[in-house]
């Protein structure tokens, strides 16, 4: 599956969600994430996302690997975003900034 990983966070353009073909992407406060037992590898999403949050499993960047499980984790809790929204009013202040996890908020 696919794997949104930590540049989303406060970002959260949600861009993403329109081209999805199963509707797997799911919601939090300020982070998008995949479920991975309805994502079908269509490969859509990933260009879509302006700030380059969305990885194949396999290609999640190092130190990064958490988001794997993190998504899983999360798309059960969350629910299902399929329009997309505006993003943060501060969306790029966050673009790129390092160490974002610690401000996931559930
Ligand atoms: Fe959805 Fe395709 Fe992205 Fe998987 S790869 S989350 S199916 S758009
Ligand atoms: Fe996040 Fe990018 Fe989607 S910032 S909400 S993964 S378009």
């Amino acid at each position: 599956p696919f794997v949104v990983t930590e540049n989303c966070i406060k970002c959260k353009h949600t861009d993403c969600v329109e081209v999805c073909p199963v509707d797997c992407f799911h919601e939090g406060p300020n982070f998008l994430v995949i479920d991975p037992d309805e994502c079908i590898d269509c490969t859509l999403c990933e260009p879509e996302c302006p700030v380059g949050a969305i990885y194949p499993e396999e290609d999640v960047p190092a130190g990064q690997e958490l988001f794997v499980a993190l998504n899983a984790e999360l798309a059960k809790e969350w629910p299902v975003l399929t329009v997309r929204k505006d993003p943060p009013p501060d969306h790029a202040d966050w673009d790129g900034k390092p160490n974002k996890l610690p401000l996931l908020e559930r």
